[in-house]
């Protein structure tokens, strides 16, 4: 008999959540250890355990698009965690707080920051951080919270003294999943709870999510919403300069990813060339942003 956690069956966007786990595994079985740029060996964990994962496979079985997914998808969670560690660096008694948080491994790569006091929240739709808890297990410093983010009761378990701290919130791959009433109602209520916080999320153009579409949809009634190409409009939301732009970083231009050896050479070859003649074109130069916003 097998010992593999049987699959709680997703639909939605929490579908993608297993989908995000798979190109982590993927780069931690193709990239030789020593040349991780971040552990990913929890999310191997976890989704080896797990029985029923194929259904949730959207890469295919040549090698060139595994490489190519496994190493973007590794370069985004780098590009989130240098300017994560930048932020959590700059203030004296930080609190990190992630949205959408899925299966992601983040919450053990920040494990020696939590056991030294980091408070860490993670927040999900209550059907994926029921799942989630299988994998992960709470500490005075880390919890999860359950909670759809628009409807805001995850307010309630952040504690007022964490409120008035530093807070960072963070959401990686989630921006797709919200319809722009509800970022922008989300932007309001940080400024309006969290003044003065900071928010790291990426945004992709409509360009690059085209191909997806039409396949989440079918398969697991997931939808995008969101897409962007040019942070001041999300400035011009906030009234009197409320929510301020701070930087980005920008996937395409990392050396990690237009470097990386372990990406198909004629797939890097093509990225450098985009980078180098596409600069006209927004859809293709920000695919895959992440940003940092000041808010309130
Ligand atoms: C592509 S997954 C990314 C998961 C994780 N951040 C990662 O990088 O592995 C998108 C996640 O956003 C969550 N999500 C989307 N909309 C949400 C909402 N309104 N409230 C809470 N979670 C949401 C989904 O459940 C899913 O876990």
């Amino acid at each position: 008999m097998s010992n593999l956690i049987p699959m709680t069956e997703f639909r939605g966007s929490q579908a993608t959540a297993i989908m995000a786990l798979e190109p982590k595994v993927l780069y931690a079985e193709l990239v030789p250890q020593e040349e991780w740029i971040l552990n990913f060996s929890k999310a191997r964990e976890i989704y080896n355990s797990i029985s029923g994962t194929e259904g949730y496979s959207f890469i295919g079985n040549s090698s060139f698009q595994r490489r190519s997914v496994a190493v973007g998808f590794a370069v985004r969670a780098k590009g989130f965690e240098d300017l994560i560690d930048k932020y959590l660096g700059m203030y004296e008694d930080p609190v990190l707080i992630q949205f959408g948080c899925g299966l992601s491994d983040r919450s053990e790569r920040y494990r020696d920051k939590i056991d030294n006091g980091l408070p860490f929240y993670d927040i999900d739709f209550p059907d994926m951080i029921e799942f989630r808890r299988t994998f992960y297990q709470e500490s005075s410093s880390y919890k999860m919270i359950a909670s759809d983010l628009s409807n805001y009761t995850w307010l309630d378990d952040i504690p007022n003294e964490h409120k008035q701290r530093q807070c960072i919130f963070v959401a990686e791959g989630v921006t797709p999943y919200l319809k722009e009433s509800q970022l922008k109602e989300l932007f309001a209520t940080l400024a309006e709870h969290f003044p003065g916080c900071l928010f790291i999320f990426d945004t992709y153009s409509e360009f690059k999510l085209k191909d997806a579409k039409r396949s989440l949809k079918k398969k697991f009634g997931a939808e995008f919403h969101f897409y962007n190409n040019d942070p001041q409009d999300m400035v011009a939301w906030g009234k009197d300069g409320e929510y301020k732009f701070l930087e980005e970083d920008n996937l395409l231009l990392r050396d990690d990813f237009l470097h990386s050896k372990h990406l198909p050479a004629l797939y890097r070859g093509l990225m450098k060339m985009f980078a180098r003649w596409f600069t006209w074109s927004k859809g293709i130069m920000r695919s895959t942003v992440v940003q940092v916003f000041q808010l309130g």
